[in-house]
């Protein structure tokens, strides 16, 4: 899909990048609070990286529709793990996507704003044979040729930037262990077009990294979360401001922590806070005593 906002050239455009808002145990304070902010500051765009609910229920569907459907800027919204049927596996399998039926047209959808477009792509699967359990990501060729005929489409000299559920590293650091498949010959896909960042969730802090590919560099934003499943930030979202050439990312969040206390060093497995010596924690190091609850 796709989601003309403006052809006019103007200046410094301000995106508000939110993920990982788990309707069913979202953060209510940090909700209400991001909605006004929307309301009061009028972001050109919001970009939504995924994992809207907690087990794709309908209730949790409901409300998260609710709550973007009220939000009146341009948005575009990405499909988490959490998002595809968990209970019912004849809908996981059949109608993957049902559930996003009120809310459909502002899904994996492309938003143009003047000389810069938001083009996603779907690291989401249903099922990975390579392993189990799927919630990590997966970058398939049909998603990426996808994205890249997107990207391909827009005139010389457009800034791209690309909005996916989980961030495109392919192996954990420390390990080597797989995170998202086919992570490294898609970053090198997207440096190799000079696309401007790729703007992720699912990890639950905020991160602001670069990665080095064959092509060349490739900026990697991570946004926080807005639920109570916490890593090591609040919660929080960044604002992001494209200058020219320039693209500045600041993780706001309700506690008045700092963006450089706030940001994790490096891209962890997943959501769930730092046990292990050597697992990427944020310098406020606000991680829950018990693991969020995953229900
Ligand atoms: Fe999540
Ligand atoms: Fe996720």
């Amino acid at each position: 899909m796709h989601g003309k906002v403006s052809s006019m050239p103007c200046g410094p455009i301000k995106l508000f990048h939110l993920s990982d808002i788990h309707f069913g145990l979202e953060d209510q304070r940090a909700i209400d609070w991001v909605r006004d902010c929307i309301a009061r500051e009028r972001p050109d765009a919001v970009a939504i990286t995924g994992d809207l609910t907690m087990r794709a229920r309908h209730r949790e569907f409901r409300a998260a529709c609710e709550w973007i459907t009220a939000l009146d800027v341009p948005v575009t919204v990405e499909v988490g793990n959490h998002d595809i049927p968990y209970f019912n596996l004849y809908q996981r399998f059949f109608a993957p996507y049902q559930r996003f039926k009120k809310i459909e047209k502002l899904v994996e959808t492309q938003l143009d704003l003047p000389d810069l477009a938001i083009v996603p792509l779907r690291t989401t699967t249903r099922a990975q044979y390579q392993r189990f359990p799927w919630s990590n990501g997966w970058v398939t060729e049909r998603a990426l040729d996808h994205c890249l005929e997107a990207i391909d489409a827009h005139p010389e000299g457009t800034r791209i930037l690309v909005t996916a559920h989980h961030p495109l590293t392919e192996r954990r650091e420390r390990d080597g262990k797989l995170l998202t498949i086919n992570g490294t010959s898609t970053m090198e896909a997207l440096a190799g077009r000079k696309v401007m960042a790729i703007l992720s969730g699912h990890i639950h802090d905020p991160f602001d990294l670069t990665a080095d590919t064959a092509a060349g560099p490739l900026r990697m934003v991570g946004a926080g979360t807005l639920s109570r499943r916490i890593r090591s930030t609040p919660p929080s979202f960044n604002e992001i401001t494209i200058d020219g050439d320039t693209l500045h990312v600041e993780a706001r969040n309700l506690e008045r922590v700092a963006t450089p206390a706030m940001q994790i060093p490096e891209v962890p497995e997943n959501a769930l806070p730092p046990r292990e010596p050597g697992e990427p924690i944020s310098a406020v190091g606000t991680v829950p005593p018990e693991d969020p609850p995953v229900h």
